[in-house]
């Protein structure tokens, strides 16, 4: 089946995880990039980013159209941010439907909040899937 993974990653572990993935040829890759990328600075990331996920930002992205009907799997990865899946996320969830697809979550966290983040998005949602989760 033809796979879609698409993520955010700020620093590069989600990417790792992504790529990893994307080693099977039935599976392409989409890093989501907002127009404004949020800094890696030890105080400014959690500032910063903290500040967009509370206030639910919908960042610009660079990224070209992705064409979804091609894919019968949809594999989203994000990095845990408070609890919750990043803003970059947010921009794809509204710009997209993503009904009728197989999805797959996937988080990269330092420990915490992936287990509440996925219950948040069934809550919000009637999608079926799975998911797994990894600490990094
Ligand atoms: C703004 C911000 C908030 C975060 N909040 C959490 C959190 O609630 N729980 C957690 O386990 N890790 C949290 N982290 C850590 C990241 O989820 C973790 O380092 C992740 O692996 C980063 O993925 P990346 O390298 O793809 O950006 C946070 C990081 C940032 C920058």
């Amino acid at each position: 089946m033809n796979t879609a993974v698409i993520y955010y990653s700020l620093e590069g572990n989600m990417d790792l995880v992504a790529r990893k993935i994307g080693e099977n040829e039935a599976v392409d890759l989409f890093r989501l990039i907002p127009q404004k990328e949020y800094p890696t600075g030890k105080i400014s990331k959690y500032f910063w980013g903290g500040k967009s996920v509370t206030f639910g930002e919908r960042p610009k992205l660079t990224n070209p159209t992705i064409d979804l009907d091609h894919y019968e799997v949809l594999v989203i990865g994000t990095p845990i941010w408070a609890g919750t899946w990043t803003p970059p996320l947010n921009t794809f969830l509204h710009d997209y439907s993503i009904t009728g697809k197989k999805i797959i979550l996937t988080a990269t966290h330092l420990g915490g909040g992936a287990d509440k983040c996925f219950e948040k998005m069934k809550d919000k949602s009637q999608w079926k899937y799975d998911y797994w989760h990894i600490s990094v």
